[in-house]
């Protein structure tokens, strides 16, 4: 998506608003914001004439599905040990994995390692950071609004966002109804968002956006009466500000089930591998899983249709899941039936399975641990066919592999049990 530019004629567009209210808007929010925004998050670059887009890329990149308080750790150690991004793009992956475990949504990850290489080489060739909004928009995992915030914060230049926060802000107070996951209601706020975007000051305006989201105009309590938009706001006008923003509402989420191995060997290592890149935890390790056929609730298709929603029988079952086993779990499924071995429950509770749930954007994740000794021949027969297909893998200990690999949060439940 193409985000408009300063000035740019918003073609079919009509605003809710007066012009008087439209004028007023920024200056009545950036007077809020120098009173009462935050000013002290650790990559915040409005204080300084040197902007930093390094820190801003980075933290705009981890905010983008994440809270604030959540991200400010792991900030604080990407920061220490990957204090440029010449140092994040030369890191090896596993240590960017390893920074990264627990954060969640793992693309993310995949991204900034490859935005901070394609960063490299731009500077490399230029001398700097890219200067445009479409330079930005051009390094993986960076969208419109990611690419504003950085233009406008990372580079005190004109730069527009039209995040989560910025459209509940924006639905409220114009009272637009349209769906926001709808392009058409896009195309309407990130017009909106443009006309009020003050053109010399948008480096203020898009962090005052964002703690207005965040501190004021909040999910199901606004503090409408503190707010400084509150008397034009026509959502509150009509006491319906949680009536906004509009989303078609979400399916329930499928529910999948697997069993993860522990396959350990006389000396307590245990076998890791390392996950496909495209995919669930891509790059990042994993115990060995195996799919067990029980699902519930309905696969959908990309588009929230209707029309798409299949529900799930046990053929289709079959379908899902013979797609999800990666080369190295089909081959340890083949070597474990070839040799007659069952992983055992380890379960300490009279319940069978004790899962752990673990929620992904699609599904919930129940994942049961099963155990399952090697001796040392079983396991060099083991290491043999997985090498011998070029799977990387790895025999640790749960202590080592916690601090040496890069593991998904749901890995370090299932070992911390
Ligand atoms: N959410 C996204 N970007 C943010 C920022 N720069 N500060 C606070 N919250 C944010």
């Amino acid at each position: 998506m193409t985000q408009p530019t300063a000035n740019s004629e918003s073609s079919d567009i009509t605003f809710n608003h007066t012009t008087p209210s439209l004028n007023s808007f920024a200056p009545r929010l950036l007077d809020w914001f120098a009173e009462n925004g935050r000013h002290d998050l650790p990559w915040q670059q409005h204080q300084t004439d040197t902007p930093n887009p390094y820190v801003v890329w980075l933290s705009e990149v981890m905010l983008q599905q994440t809270q604030v308080t959540t991200v400010l750790p792991y900030f604080a150690r990407f920061m220490d040990t990957f204090p440029t991004v010449q140092d994040l793009a030369a890191a090896d992956w596993d240590l960017v994995a390893e920074h990264w475990a627990g954060l969640g949504y793992y693309a993310r990850a995949r991204n900034l390692h490859k935005g901070a290489k394609q960063l490299v080489e731009i500077i490399d060739e230029t001398r700097g950071f890219p200067q445009t909004l479409s330079g930005w928009e051009a390094i993986s995992g960076v969208g419109p609004s990611t690419a504003g915030a950085i233009m406008a914060m990372g580079l005190h230049r004109y730069g527009v966002i039209c995040d989560g926060n910025v459209k509940r802000v924006l639905t409220r107070w114009a009272a637009i109804d349209g769906d926001i996951t709808k392009s058409a209601t896009t195309k309407e706020l990130w017009a909106l968002a443009e006309r009020l975007t003050p053109v010399d000051d948008s480096r203020l305006f898009a962090q005052a956006m964002m703690d207005m989201g965040a501190t004021l105009c909040t999910r199901s309590k606004p503090a409408c009466l503190l707010c400084p938009l509150k008397d034009d706001c026509l959502a509150h006008a009509e006491g319906r500000e949680t009536d906004y923003p509009v989303k078609a509402k979400k399916q329930p989420k499928p529910s999948k089930f697997s069993d993860a191995l522990l396959i350990e060997s006389l000396d307590h290592d245990m076998l890791w591998l390392q996950r496909p890149d495209n995919g669930i935890w891509g790059g990042l390790w994993s115990l060995p899983l195996q799919f067990v056929e029980k699902v519930t609730g309905k696969i959908t298709g990309k588009s929230q249709n209707t029309a798409n929603d299949t529900p799930l029988d046990v053929r289709s079952n079959e379908k899902v899941y013979e797609t999800e086993f990666t080369t190295a779990e089909q081959i340890i499924n083949e070597w474990l039936t070839e040799n007659k071995l069952v992983a055992e429950s380890i379960s300490s509770t009279l319940l069978d399975d004790d899962p752990i749930k673990h929620s992904l954007t699609h599904f919930h994740w129940y994942l049961t641990p099963r155990k399952l000794t090697v001796d040392a021949a079983q396991m060099n027969e083991l290491s043999e066919k997985l090498a011998a297909a070029e799977i990387t893998f790895k025999w640790l200990t749960e202590q080592k592999a916690q601090d040496s690999l890069g593991l998904p949060r749901a890995m370090e439940k299932l070992i911390e049990r």
